[in-house]
């Protein structure tokens, strides 16, 4: 039985109080809470066998290695990825895209070549590429938005005959709508027109079941934050073929195979991509977060996002004055809603709901093309986990009422 309140138990940042008041923290889309086994598995490596991975011939760096590489192991597993050597550590989901486009896309696009992105996208997964178009004179599309808030297929298949593109790069779940894309399709269109394929599972990978098998995507980005792991973690899966095929991203140690004054050559994947010390505890604590998510099964922690969503509908739906933005089908839907409340200014209204214990983002959510084609400036956001309850979406809605109240709207 998934039992958020029990849950719950295991963050120890969700037990205090804010202005007095408990808090209903409605920002998971932006970082999650961590629990008590992530933080407990970080300390361990701190304070048990510290030490630098791959160098030292002795006990500390063994077991370090050990767990670091165990760790990749796990995020493997959790992914169903065939092999542990396709996961790639990076500093964030952000990096993880940087790397592709530096690295494939400096190798693979030239001029006049299209690269093909949505309308939906995370400037994680837009300015990267809008740095190679300028670089290389390339073209940059996008697969439009629809009045359902959903990409359109229909105009996708269109852009792939018009412009053939090389790669087509999209969200999992948009984290302005909580719109979950149809990836799988959208990559194996991308595949039949002869385009590599990219999905930017920020949102997706810790809120729905991932197997990279399945999806068949070149490339799949994650963070480690936003998935109960702690933050300075990222990983990119590639698969192997292309991966062994693409030049290194950063130089440095770690990533060679032997170096001379004028030359080097490089490891083997996944260290190629992996230059200097990695970010040890953080690889462990993200380990941690996966046994986490595995134990309570990725497919209870969709089941249960799906109730909160079909809860703060119908909340929402009882509120004047709300603007939501978003689709109402359930199967398409993450646990993300942007929205804004009239007369009142997102910042404002997060302000407000702060003094009330309720935490939420406010702003252009690092998607300005996407929010100014909603016709907004800025909204709002709250955002739900696996430790979310209803009881928190109440507190929300009260705290709407008072936010109008204060502003006599
Ligand atoms: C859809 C999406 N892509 C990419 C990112 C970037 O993640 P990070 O800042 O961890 O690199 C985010 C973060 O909010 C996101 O929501």
């Amino acid at each position: 039985m998934f039992d958020a309140k029990k849950i719950r138990k295991d963050f120890p940042a969700l037990q205090k109080k804010v202005h007095g008041k408990p808090l209903a923290f409605l920002d998971s889309a932006a970082s999650s809470q961590r629990p008590t086994q992530v933080l407990d598995a970080m300390r361990a490596y701190f304070e048990e066998y510290n030490a630098n991975v791959h160098r030292g011939i002795y006990e500390y760096s063994e077991m370090a290695t050990q767990k670091y590489e165990g760790a990749r192991r796990k995020i493997a597993k959790f992914i169903n990825s065939p092999s542990e050597k396709e996961i790639i550590f990076t500093k964030n989901c952000t990096e993880a895209i940087n790397l592709v486009s530096n690295s494939w896309g400096r190798s693979n696009i030239h001029k006049g070549d299209t690269i093909l992105l949505s309308q939906m996208e995370h400037h994680s997964n837009l300015v990267p590429w809008q740095m190679l178009a300028k670089e290389k004179s390339a073209r940059l599309e996008f697969i439009p938005l629809g009045d359902d808030f959903k990409l359109d297929l229909h105009e996708y298949e269109k852009l792939l005959h018009r412009h053939s593109p090389k790669i087509v790069s999209f969200t999992g779940v948009s984290n302005v709508l909580g719109t979950i894309t149809p990836a799988k399709q959208i990559v194996k269109m991308a595949h039949d027109s002869g385009a590599v394929a990219m999905v930017d599972g920020a949102q997706s990978v810790p809120h729905l079941p991932t197997d990279v098998q399945q999806l068949g995507a070149d490339f799949l980005a994650f963070s480690g934050h936003k998935m109960l792991g702690p933050t300075g973690i990222g990983v990119l899966h590639g698969k192997a073929e292309i991966l062994n095929s693409m030049p290194p991203f950063l130089g440095g140690g770690d990533m060679i195979k032997n170096v001379e004054f004028r030359e080097a050559t490089y490891a083997d994947i996944p260290y190629k991509f992996e230059a200097g010390t990695p970010p040890i505890a953080e690889v462990i604590g993200l380990g941690a977060a996966v046994d986490y998510l595995h134990k309570l099964g990725m497919q209870h922690v969709r089941e249960h996002e799906k109730k909160l969503v079909r809860y703060a509908l119908e909340k929402f739906d009882g509120l004047s004055g709300i603007t939501l933005y978003g689709t109402r089908d359930l199967s398409s839907r993450g646990g993300v809603f942007s929205f804004n409340l009239k007369g009142i200014h997102p910042h404002d209204l997060a302000s407000i709901l702060d003094q009330e214990g309720v935490a939420i983002r406010a702003g252009h959510l690092c998607a300005q093309p996407l929010v100014q084609k909603l016709g907004a400036v800025a909204t709002a956001r709250a955002s739900f986990y696996v430790y979310t309850l209803e009881e928190e979406i109440d507190q929300l809605a009260l705290g709407f009422q008072k936010a109008q109240k204060a502003f006599g709207v």
